[in-house]
């Protein structure tokens, strides 16, 4: 509900100071009576609201679960990316769901998330684990004019929005190793599959999904994954609230499509090279059965990866699975 929205967004702005039921009204288009039920509402789903005669109503807390008028509220006015945000307690997948509104006809920027998922997906048909309610899980759909070998630069996006996300919030600096994975150390912080439907020429409509581990400690992870995975709990020892979290991404997100969409690709490009742990060093790339080794020197303007092999070629590689040093196998390891 659009009032619901503005409701919290002007609690949050004005922070500390409170807002006054007269002004609260104002905001969200409501009458004072609505705005004294809907708050009585929002403490029963877990949001902690003072009240007082001398500063009218404050919000102290949050609820730890995620809710689409919250993350709608906290993202303010976008451009694109969280126009329409829906929520689910649990569904197969995200990326499922947001492919299926894409074929409906639902417009770019529409974003699903979902407190667990029963058939997460991960890159090369692997699975995705999530613990429920510790992660953040979402599917962006979004219909790009672009030719179906640009559709790396969706998921360069994906991997520098993330990272930033982390960083402005925990202060954390995570590394990406291409194509996709967002690291902390050797550790995996989040993982990101693009999916799209296209025709030779043009994308018709792509879906980028994200899983970032947020309040899992290690011992929810799976035994293979504990020594591979890491989260934003693990690195900080704090509870993270996960709206702010997913709040924080679809900002991001928002503004590196925009940057997208007005031409400069390049500068996200650079800042995802600056991050980027895979550059420079000897890998193996893995694409089914077979491997090539050489030395990642570049990504081109596509989001390819230049490889320099053993006989000084140099392959653009579009897919696969990079292993730096050790075999890493795995869904989200
Ligand atoms: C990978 O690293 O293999 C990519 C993992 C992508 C996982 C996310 S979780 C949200 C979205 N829905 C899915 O089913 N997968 C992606």
């Amino acid at each position: 509900m659009k009032s619901d929205v503005e409701m919290l967004r002007a609690l949050y702005q004005a922070g500390a100071d409170g807002i006054s039921t007269n002004s609260l009204a104002a905001k969200a288009g409501a009458d004072q009576t609505s705005i004294r039920v809907r708050i009585q509402e929002w403490r029963h789903i877990g949001f902690q609201i003072e009240a007082s005669p001398h500063f009218g109503y404050r919000l102290l807390e949050a609820p730890h679960r995620l809710l689409g008028e919250d993350i709608a509220a906290r993202i303010g006015p976008v451009r694109v990316v969280g126009r329409q945000i829906q929520v689910f307690q649990e569904t197969s997948s995200t990326n499922e769901v947001a492919l299926r509104l894409a074929v409906d006809g639902v417009a770019e920027g529409a974003v699903v998330f979902a407190e667990h998922q029963s058939r997460g997906r991960g890159r090369l048909g692997r699975a995705w684990f999530d613990f429920t309610g510790k992660s953040v899980l979402m599917s962006l759909l979004l219909r790009p004019t672009l030719r179906p070998p640009e559709a790396a630069r969706l998921t360069i996006i994906g991997a520098a929005a993330t990272a930033w996300a982390v960083e402005k919030l925990t202060n954390i600096k995570p590394s990406i190793k291409w194509p996709n994975d967002v690291i902390v150390g050797e550790k995996k912080l989040a993982g990101i599959l693009t999916e799209m439907r296209a025709e030779t020429d043009q994308i018709h409509h792509l879906v980028l999904g994200i899983g970032l581990n947020v309040n899992q400690t290690k011992t929810d992870f799976p035994e293979e994954l504990r020594q591979r995975c890491s989260s934003l709990r693990i690195l900080t020892g704090q509870v993270w609230n996960r709206a702010e979290v997913a709040a924080a991404l679809l900002k991001e997100l928002d503004r590196d499509y925009q940057r997208m969409k007005a031409g400069r690709f390049a500068k996200i490009a650079a800042e995802w090279q600056s991050r980027c742990a895979t550059l420079g060093r000897q890998v193996a790339v893995q694409f089914g059965k077979s491997t090539i080794h050489g030395r990642a020197e570049a990504i081109d303007g596509d989001g390819a990866l230049l490889l320099r092999t053993g006989s000084g070629l140099v392959k653009r590689i579009l897919g696969g699975d990079v292993l730096l040093r050790t075999d890493k196998n795995g869904s989200n390891g």
